[in-house]
């Protein structure tokens, strides 16, 4: 698959290097044109570029940048992202008295929905945004002996199906969400997971399953 990376980040290099390592064609799209070429030098990416050539080389085009940034860059490349699959792994947040707390509404309000709205010709999927950048760094990431999971919400089938191939090619085991309206769910666990960590808790105690808890009489959900 090609894929074209807005952002030469934490995020860009991260994700950028798992999917190198799992035979995708990665192009790295930058507004600094050596932070670009340093970006795609450490992904093993096959070039790098501005963002416009990014968004352009892509089937897939991941949207690596402040999510205060995101929809205002998907307006200014909707031409361009037209018929694509987004990647959205933005986590809207800023600092607050008790901790981090998301800079959208909720509800339906949604940085996935937001790029939507802006680039309403291409698809959009939430994704990637819940782990720490450090995960995408581990070949095949497992835990537990089980492939991590991750959740999706996309916004048109074509992105649903992208986005599960994508996962599944990096040894991860796709987990869908239902559709962009739920987005914000997404982000808001990724702001939950970034308070624990910020408050010395360890996100992975605070899901345990049922099955861990012996006579537990499961009574569903
Ligand atoms: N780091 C994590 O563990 C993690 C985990 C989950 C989700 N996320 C989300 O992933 C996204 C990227 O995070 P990151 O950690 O990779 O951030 P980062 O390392 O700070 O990189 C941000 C990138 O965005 C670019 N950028 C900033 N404003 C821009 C704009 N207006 N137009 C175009 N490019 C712009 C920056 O370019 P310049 O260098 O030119 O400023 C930089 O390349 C964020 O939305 C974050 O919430 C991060």
């Amino acid at each position: 698959m090609r894929i074209g990376i807005l952002g030469t980040g934490s995020m860009a290099t991260a994700l950028g290097g798992a999917w190198v390592r799992a035979g995708h064609q990665v192009l790295v799209g930058g507004r600094n044109a050596a932070a670009a070429a340093r970006a795609a030098a450490r992904t093993g990416a096959a070039g790098h570029g501005g963002l416009a050539e990014a968004a352009a080389y892509g089937e897939a085009v991941l949207m690596a940048v402040p999510a205060d940034s995101a929809p205002r860059l998907a307006r200014e490349l909707a031409p361009v992202l037209a018929g694509r699959t987004v990647l959205d792994c933005t986590v809207p947040m800023a600092a607050g008295p008790d901790g981090p707390s998301p800079t959208t509404a909720g509800g339906t309000d949604s940085v996935a929905a937001r790029i939507s709205a802006a680039a309403p010709d291409a698809g959009v999927a939430k994704v990637f945004g819940i782990c720490h950048e450090s995960i995408w760094t581990l070949p095949r990431p497992a835990f537990e002996g089980a492939p991590l999971a991750v959740p999706f919400c996309a916004g048109t089938p074509a992105a649903a199906a992208l986005t599960g191939e994508l996962i599944v090619s990096m040894g991860c085991s796709p987990l869908p969400c239902g559709g962009l309206s739920r987005a914000a769910l997404l982000e808001s666990a990724a702001v939950l997971a970034v308070g624990v960590w910020w408050s010395g808790g360890e996100v992975r105690h605070v899901f345990p399953s049922p099955a861990l808890a012996p006579g537990a009489v499961d009574d569903g959900p």
